[in-house]
């Protein structure tokens, strides 16, 4: 019944978009497309080759030696790749957040990164999570979600998915990392984030991500 769906997720940093979508794919047989993933491997090859963001020759030769791909591993997480080495647990950091937030205002970039992304999408069968999914680049998908939350509870996340991961985190610091990035991802003039006209909404403030999770499921499934 849904094999052929495409369901967007949308929403600001740190709002459980990756989870929730992951999960939700998982419980309906679908692919997942993690779009910021995308992003992050630019801003990371960027940052690895000294290419100057706003010089549009150099991001475009950057892009034209960039290959994306994913793959799962044998417990079944997803890995990202670029030139078929796997970067998956480099694209985390704060600095590549910080980075692919800007490198994610280029027209150049997302109109290659689109590309691939539709691309992706052409079958159906995906949970596709990002800023842009439900309002440009999958305008026509069948189930849209935009998740939002209070600022602090995504920073209180963050951090705990940081010290988890064994880095040093501060609250404070994070909470004004994403902030920026959100002001940043919301004001560009390419494909800013905001909700899709038919989006449902959901505050994410005071939900687990199980509940996150049945929430999206029960509307997909029109209970
Ligand atoms: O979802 P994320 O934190 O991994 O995304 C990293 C950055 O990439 C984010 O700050 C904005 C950008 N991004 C975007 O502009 N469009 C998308 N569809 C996904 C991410």
């Amino acid at each position: 019944m849904f094999e052929k769906a495409i369901i967007t997720i949308d929403g600001p940093s740190g709002v459980g978009k990756s989870t929730a979508a992951k999960s939700v794919a998982e419980k309906l047989g679908l692919s997942y497309l993690d779009t910021g993933a995308m992003y992050r491997a630019i801003a990371l090859q960027a940052k690895r080759e000294g290419v100057n963001i706003d010089l549009a020759n150099e991001l475009e030769s950057l892009l034209d030696r960039t290959e994306i791909t994913f793959r799962r591993d044998q417990n079944h997480v997803l890995l990202v790749l670029v030139n078929n080495e796997d970067i998956t647990d480099k694209i985390r950091s704060p600095e590549i957040s910080r980075l692919s937030s800007d490198i994610a205002t280029k027209g150049i970039v997302r109109t290659r990164l689109i590309e691939i992304q539709r691309n992706i999408g052409q079958q159906g069968g995906i949970v596709a999570e990002g800023r842009d999914m439900g309002t440009y680049v999958f305008p026509d998908a069948k189930y849209k979600f935009y998740l939002d939350a209070d600022l602090e509870m995504r920073a209180q996340r963050r951090c705990n998915q940081l010290h988890e991961s064994g880095s040093d985190a501060n609250m404070d610091d994070i909470g004004k990392q994403i902030a920026a990035r959100d002001k940043q991802d919301m004001e560009r003039s390419e494909s800013p984030l905001h909700p899709a006209r038919n989006a449902v909404i959901i505050n994410t403030t005071h939900l687990n991500a199980d509940e996150v999770v049945l929430k999206i499921i029960k509307e997909v499934q029109g209970l």
